[in-house]
């Protein structure tokens, strides 16, 4: 259905990733189009690490559906992190974003002209014995008010730096071009490539 041309005469390797989040899957598949890598969405009981590194959330979640899937697979941990707000939600982005909201962020930041945040994400692969997490940061700013009706999360309201659209103004191709998410997988699919295809 796929890759058949990008992909030759070399088999697609498949890796799995852990997360309930479709959106992801589409954006990193997006991503993958023309590589012999492919994602497949799978779930695993979820661990919930209290820590203030995004890289060791992934890593200990990815290790933990390990036990249970028993085959390659990859972790995507993303936050974001408000710099007038010290850095806020960062890692607890996930528990904000289903409290407080994206409503609960612009009142937040009524009235805050410093407006700068960076989405980060942290993605944890694992093929035994080999571990490695990958990361991708995009910077912009909090819009005053929600933009877009695409993506997911924070979408509407995170504006990348040299763009007049928010993430959820973007297609998926657009959004792969800046995003944190994209930047940390396209390393991981560079890495992947270099594993299998020398
Ligand atoms: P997760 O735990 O990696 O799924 O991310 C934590 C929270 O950050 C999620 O609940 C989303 O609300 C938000 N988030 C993660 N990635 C993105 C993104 O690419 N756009 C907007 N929000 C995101």
């Amino acid at each position: 259905m796929r890759r058949e041309e990008p992909c030759g005469e070399l088999d697609v390797r498949r890796i799995y990733l852990v997360t309930g989040n479709k959106h992801k899957v589409h954006e990193i598949n997006t991503l993958a189009e023309g590589s012999c890598i492919e994602f497949l969405q799978a779930s695993a009981t979820k661990l919930e690490v209290q820590s203030g590194s995004l890289g060791e959330i992934a890593l200990t979640a990815a290790r933990h559906a390990f036990d249970q899937i028993r085959a390659p697979l990859v972790v995507d941990d993303s936050g974001l992190f408000i710099e007038s707000l010290g850095g806020f939600p960062g890692p607890y982005s996930s528990f904000v974003y289903k409290t407080i909201g994206i409503s609960g962020i612009l009142r937040l930041l009524e009235g805050e002209s410093d407006r700068k945040a960076c989405f980060v994400t942290a993605a944890a692969l694992i093929i035994p014995p080999l571990e490695r997490v990958f990361y991708g940061r995009t910077c912009g700013q909090i819009t005053r008010e929600p933009r877009g009706r695409g993506g997911f999360g924070f979408d509407p309201i995170f504006l990348p730096d040299g763009s007049r659209k928010t993430y959820a103004e973007m297609s998926t191709e657009e959004k792969n071009t800046v995003s944190h998410r994209a930047r940390a997988f396209k390393k991981l699919i560079s890495y992947l490539e270099l594993l299998y295809y020398g």
